[in-house]
């Protein structure tokens, strides 16, 4: 675990170097086996400082979630707080200098043993980050960050850092003084023993000194009001206080700011364990880490088929979305030919990529060259020749089964055999499709989601007939466009557009209740979905859903099922005239100054009800129908992984991570007690909150969805 030896002159060098992982990572165990090394070279007189460093790449990965996914049990927590937090303690109170010599990322935990430290040193290597991402887990630093951080920094730089997670580069960490230098990376260890040899490297931590001040001053009135009651109101305002996490942080930076330190970190330490094992931190660390990293692992990658390289790729259609894709694709080194009807339209949409680098070359995170670089990647064409040698076509002309079908002939007769052939379509099944194609197996849905470039899920669709192979390769190409794939299976609307309506005609439903439509939106909001439904159709257009229902009536003729939300759309385009926001107003008016209000019309069409639900009853209705649609999907065999049906539902749709997806909220309300409320609210809503049979049978057997 740890490579321990103490030079001629006297200085220990404690190396961290976990066996059997590729990170440093921190539990009971490995906190256990530090304390012991670092106890041994403090009780050695021989020793008269102690280096610390990292054998791997990074210095120390951070916490290990599987170990924090699993606990439950509040005492526990406390108790292994305890251990920490004395370690911690007596390294600091030894009297001996600690060096930490930081040679990569030191994250969470990381950051935490490091700020333990009396002193801390980083190398020049470029790959280097700080920081205590714990926030972004649901969680909030457990080994003192939320104490030590302050009382280095100062309250104002350090809250910032802690409630977003951030990390910082070394340049960063110096300036606010988390670091103490940065040094060439060949000489890490040597200019950490060299500050404790001449005597520049301090013994005691600030807050042991006597007369201790936090710099820029500790938490008085006058900070409280001008600081703590602005971030407890923008944190409210921003997350309803539906994240336990967040507020948590916010309490121990406040607390802990009126006391000494080792009281600070025993408030700390209520404040973590009660946090640890709240449902939205094993929420966010279950599927934010977890399931986010599999899918970017590819953990759903069928077997037995080499990684595939994309050089060059042909997107046909350079509108909205078929211009977003040739930047996606482009900025992940690509070539990419972006074929449309005519070369003004193929060079419109190339200049969406320049528009898109001009907006990161303003905020200073791109380059000229880089633009310039990534520009010369994407070639403009209305030829289909210009095709020839692509290892993927990605076609995004308008949704039009016959005018897809053309494209795709054409540009399959100058693929090479091995090509894929894939679309964008939002609406038509893939199986339908690939009948142009010329080989269905070489056939494949990428359903992008606008804005291209910031939206960064592709949900992946298997056709009938796409093989296996097919999708390994296309699962690659998503990798390397370094967005988040999930796979489904040919239906209408395939998963995310299915999860997203049914969210929106809940909300359409509860007005035609003769329910406050300020409530529906804000109970959207207390949910966590980031607008109300109402916002969305005002956004989405009225019209555009009349449409779609007009065309699937037409579509399915006595089979069609009017959804909940048809009514209020048929008599808001119908009768009330109301057909969106760039229709001059739908739920909401706008006014000139950009301003909205709710539109009061729509009690003329639907009175208010006497008796309006609890906020609670409402949240509950919107956040469960949205799940009920994933076990559909589930159920039906769109979906076959319920780390897909969470993924998707949050970064397709909007679904709050603490929820932890549209499948994880089942599994943490419980399967037995969601089915029950399901019950209940069928009674009063109607059939489609019945529980589907797929949850009764795994209540029945005892099952659940995830084991943690
Ligand atoms: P758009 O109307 O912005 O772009 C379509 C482009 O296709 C236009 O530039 C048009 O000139 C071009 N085009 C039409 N006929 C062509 C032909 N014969 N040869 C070459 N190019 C041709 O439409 P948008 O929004 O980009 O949608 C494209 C596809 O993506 C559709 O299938 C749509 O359902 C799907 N989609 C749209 C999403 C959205 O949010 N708009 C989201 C996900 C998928």
């Amino acid at each position: 675990m740890f490579d321990y030896s103490v030079d001629a002159n006297g200085i220990a060098t404690i190396v961290w170097n976990q066996p059997d992982r590729a990170a440093n990572v921190l539990n009971p165990a490995t906190f256990a086996a530090w304390f012991e090394v670092a106890n041994k070279a403090i009780a050695d007189d021989a020793v008269k400082g102690v280096v610390v460093a990292s054998a791997k790449k990074d210095f120390i990965a951070g916490g290990d979630l599987e170990s924090l996914l699993a606990v439950d049990d509040i005492l526990d927590v406390m108790e292994r707080g305890h251990i920490v937090n004395a370690g911690m303690r007596r390294i600091e109170k030894g009297g001996k200098p600690f060096v930490a010599a930081i040679n990569g990322a030191a994250l969470g935990g990381g950051l935490e043993i490091c700020l333990g430290l009396h002193n801390r040193i980083a190398s020049d290597n470029a790959g280097i980050k700080l920081g205590l991402p714990e926030a972004t887990l649901g969680l909030l630093p457990g080994a003192g960050g939320t104490q030590r951080l302050p009382r280095l920094i100062g309250i104002k730089p350090a809250t910032p850092l802690i409630l977003t997670g951030k990390a910082m580069s070394a340049d960063e960490a110096l300036k606010l003084g988390i670091l103490d230098a940065i040094v060439p990376e060949a000489g890490l260890i040597d200019a950490a023993k060299a500050m404790i040899l001449e005597g520049r490297a301090r013994s005691v931590q600030p807050w042991d000194e006597r007369g201790f001040t936090f710099p820029a001053g500790a938490s008085d009135i006058k900070m409280d009001t001008t600081f703590f009651a602005p971030q407890i109101a923008a944190l409210h305002g921003r997350t309803l206080d539906n994240q336990p996490g967040l507020r948590n942080i916010l309490s121990c930076i406040y607390h802990g700011s009126k006391v000494d330190i080792d009281t600070a970190l025993l408030i700390e330490r209520r404040y973590f364990a009660a946090t640890v094992v709240t449902p939205e931190a094993k929420n966010t660390i279950r599927t934010g880490f977890f399931s986010m990293q599999n899918a970017r692992k590819l953990g759903m990658r069928p077997e037995g088929f080499e990684t595939k390289t994309f050089t060059k790729v042909g997107v046909l259609g350079a509108g909205m979305m078929g211009a977003g894709i040739a930047y996606s694709t482009a900025a992940a080194g690509i070539d990419v030919v972006l074929l449309d009807r005519d070369m003004a339209a193929a060079e419109k949409g190339k200049a969406y990529s320049a528009k898109v680098m001009d907006g990161q070359i303003r905020k200073g995170r791109k380059t000229e060259a880089q633009k310039d670089a990534l520009l010369a990647r994407i070639t403009p064409t209305d030829d289909y020749a210009t095709l020839a040698g692509c290892d993927l076509v990605i076609e995004a002309v308008f949704e039009d089964r016959g005018l897809k079908a053309d494209v795709t002939r054409k540009a399959e007769a100058v693929l090479g055999e091995g090509a894929i052939m894939s679309s964008n379509t939002s609406t038509l099944p893939i199986t339908g499709l690939a009948e142009a194609s010329r080989d269905a197996t070489r056939f494949i849905g990428l359903h992008f989601f606008s804005p291209v470039d910031k939206m960064q899920l592709v949900e992946v669709i298997v056709g009938k007939e796409t093989s296996p192979e097919t999708l390994a390769h296309s699962l690659d190409y998503v990798a390397a466009i370094r967005k988040v794939p999930v796979v489904v299976n040919d239906s209408r609307g395939f998963y995310a557009t299915r999860g997203f309506r049914s969210f929106v005609a809940e909300g359409l439903a509860m007005v035609s209740e003769g329910i406050n439509p300020a409530l529906v939106e804000n109970a959207a909001r207390q949910v966590g979905m980031p607008v109300g439904p109402l916002t969305v159709q005002d956004e989405v257009s009225q019209e555009l859903g009349y449409k779609v229902r007009k065309q699937t009536m037409t579509d399915l003729g006595n089979a069609y099922e009017p959804d909940p939300g048809h009514d209020v759309i048929f008599t808001m385009v119908e009768k009330a005239g109301r057909k969106g926001r760039k229709h001059g107003g739908g739920f909401y008016n706008y006014a000139e100054d950009g301003t909205k209000s709710l539109w009061p019309g729509i009690e003329d069409y639907y009175p208010r009800a006497d008796q309006q639900p609890e906020l609670a009853e409402c949240v509950k209705r919107i956040a469960y129908i949205q799940s009920l649609e994933a076990v559909h999907c589930m159920e039906e065999g769109v979906l076959t992984d319920p780390r897909d049906a969470d993924i998707g539902s949050i970064l397709g749709w909007g679904f709050p991570m603490h929820r932890g997806g549209a499948i994880s909220q089942i599994h943490s309300v419980g399967l037995p007690t969601f089915i029950a409320e399901c019950e209940e609210m069928a009674k009063k809503y109607g059939q489609r909150f019945e529980p589907p049979a797929l949850l009764r049978q795994m209540a029945e057997k005892g099952e659940s969805f995830y084991a943690a």
